[in-house]
């Protein structure tokens, strides 16, 4: 049997698992250019939690990539399966296909030695698109909503443009110190009700939020009462939130930072929580069921957590990434331009698969990052990976390893590349037919 090559383990693990609990990624390329063959297959840990920075040029396999991280998690022997969950911020609307057989790539699958074959996930698309996705053919699972009176002042200040300290922040401020004291859960609508009535601010601002609370009702997503966070992440299961009908909107990237922000913050309290009944378990001998480690994959990644600026994003996600391991949570970023990336969050990446790059800003961001032993290599490798969609070098900080791998063909159903949903509905159709 050819020997697995495995990535993201440390050498007690490997001794102790070998490659259980790994995913399979890929195949490794050898040789160079048109001599170029694969090899061994490259499996990546999935069991502890890791930081995984995708990145690479424009059409180069990244969501692609990530998709088949999601496929093998949801292959994993259910022993394991049953304590992981992927949550996939799908800011493209390019996951909900991975429900259907990938018969396009059938030829490649075959080459592979495998077959095309959709997976079950969990498809979470805001309320007010809900209807929107069923009429177009597509297999919805679950309206997304989010809770208005879990967002804080801030989350509405930073999405709407406003500071803190500006008569706009203040007053959204004062109106939900109030809503919080008299309500509990409070709506959008008394929100405004909130606004209207008071008297100390002027007639310019007040009219002014009113008409960005008013815009933030049409978004669709804001009710009292949330989707639960453990919906999200069932034990086992691929959810996927597609957050990407957004783009239509002006503020496209500010909504979608606020509802990652909120769920960030979310996950990471729950997932401690959780972490300490695991522990109390482990001392008592009373395993108790709790949520299980989470996958986060997140396309885009530098627009969440940019370098320059903020988002209401950025400082949850930059907590996940720096604190996740410790509460079971793994990030996977996709990023086109790591070097727009905050450098706080690449640098926390142990694993790298990066697909091809040229810019030298965003070669340079991956050198800064990756030990010595790698300096000289990283340029070298990139000018050397085939032109083949979907190789790759992959960086391993935990055995400081560097490999060439083409990523192995989806079995899934990848909707790439056609990003708006109607687009991609004659196909769908055509594939029923
Ligand atoms: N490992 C692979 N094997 C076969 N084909 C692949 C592979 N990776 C990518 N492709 C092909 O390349 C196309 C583009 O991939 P993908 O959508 O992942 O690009 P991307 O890097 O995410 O691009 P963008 O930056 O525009 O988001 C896919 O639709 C698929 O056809
Ligand atoms: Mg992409």
């Amino acid at each position: 049997m050819v020997e697995k090559i495995i990535v993201g383990k440390g050498w007690k693990d490997l001794k102790k698992y070998g490659p259980r609990g790994t995913a399979y990624i890929g195949k490794h390329i050898v040789g160079k250019g048109e001599e170029s063959h694969l090899t061994n297959p490259i499996h990546m840990d999935v069991t502890r939690p890791h930081v995984v920075l995708v990145c690479g040029k424009r059409g180069t396999g990244k969501s692609y990539t990530a998709g088949v991280v999601a496929e093998e998690i949801y292959r994993l022997p259910k022993d394991i399966r049953k304590n992981i969950c992927v949550l996939m911020i799908d800011t493209m609307g390019i996951y909900w296909s991975m429900k259907l057989p990938n018969e396009r790539d059938a030829d490649l699958l075959k080459e592979w030695g495998v077959k095309p074959e959709g997976i079950k996930t969990n498809l979470f698309v805001p309320k007010g698109y809900f209807d929107e996705y069923k009429k177009a053919g597509i297999t919805v699972d679950f309206p997304f909503t989010v809770s208005v009176s879990e967002l804080t002042s801030e989350d509405w200040a930073i999405t709407f443009g406003f500071s803190m300290i500006d008569e706009y922040g203040i007053l959204i401020e004062q109106v939900m110190e109030r809503l919080e004291e008299r309500e509990g859960n409070y709506s959008i609508e008394d929100i405004i009700g909130e606004i209207e009535k008071d008297e100390r601010s002027g007639k310019k601002v007040k009219e002014a939020l009113i008409n960005r609370f008013l815009a933030a009702k049409e978004w669709g997503i804001f009710e009292k009462k949330g989707t639960k966070t453990e919906d999200l992440l069932k034990s086992g299961t691929i959810s996927i939130l597609d957050v990407s009908h957004y783009m239509r909107v002006s503020e496209s990237w500010s909504i979608r930072a606020m509802v990652v922000g909120l769920l960030s913050r979310k996950i990471f309290k729950e997932r401690l929580a959780a972490r300490k009944v695991e522990e109390y378990g482990k001392v008592t001998g009373q395993a108790r069921k709790t949520i299980p480690m989470i996958w986060i994959m997140i396309d885009e990644a530098h627009q969440f957590i940019p370098e320059k600026g903020s988002t209401a994003a950025s400082g949850p996600l930059l907590t996940l990434v720096k604190e996740g391991r410790e509460p079971g949570i793994s990030m996977l970023m996709i990023t086109q331009q790591p070097n727009k990336l905050r450098g706080d969050a690449l640098s926390q990446a142990d694993l790298i698969i990066s697909h091809r790059l040229t810019s030298k800003a965003d070669i340079e961001a991956l050198r800064s990052i990756m030990q010595t032993y790698m300096l000289e290599d990283i340029q070298d490798y990139l000018n050397e990976l085939p032109k083949t969609k979907g190789s790759a070098i992959v960086l391993d900080d935990n055995l400081e390893r560097i490999y060439e791998i083409q990523v192995r063909p989806r079995f899934s159903w990848h909707a790439g590349g056609s990003p708006i949903i109607l687009k991609e509905r004659s196909l769908l159709e055509g594939m029923e037919t």
